[in-house]
């Protein structure tokens, strides 16, 4: 009997550390930027309340992931 596993079509990649100043953003930025430049889709989440990867990739900060966690929810609700 054979098994057949398909390769996964997604992954996540989480990029934590609770020390400041490592890298963190850095990693995120440079790392999604190289997957999509060997032609995967990124979708790219910072989580930090300071959202310096808009800062790092030259956007505007409208809005927070907060906006869409909390005020969509209870916008849904
Ligand atoms: N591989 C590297 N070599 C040299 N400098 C780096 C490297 N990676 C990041 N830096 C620099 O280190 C500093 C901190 O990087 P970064 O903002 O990515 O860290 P962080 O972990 O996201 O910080 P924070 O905890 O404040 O969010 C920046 O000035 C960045 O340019
Ligand atoms: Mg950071």
């Amino acid at each position: 009997m054979s098994c057949y596993r398909a390769e996964p079509m997604t992954g996540t990649i989480a990029i934590a550390n609770q020390k400041g100043g490592v890298g963190k953003t850095t990693m995120a930025a440079t790392l999604s930027h190289g997957l999509a430049l060997r032609g995967k889709r990124v979708l790219l989440v910072d989580c930090d309340p300071q959202g310096q990867i808009a800062t790092f990739l030259g956007m505007r900060q409208e809005s927070v992931l907060f906006d869409l966690l909390v005020a969509t929810a209870a916008c849904a609700g």
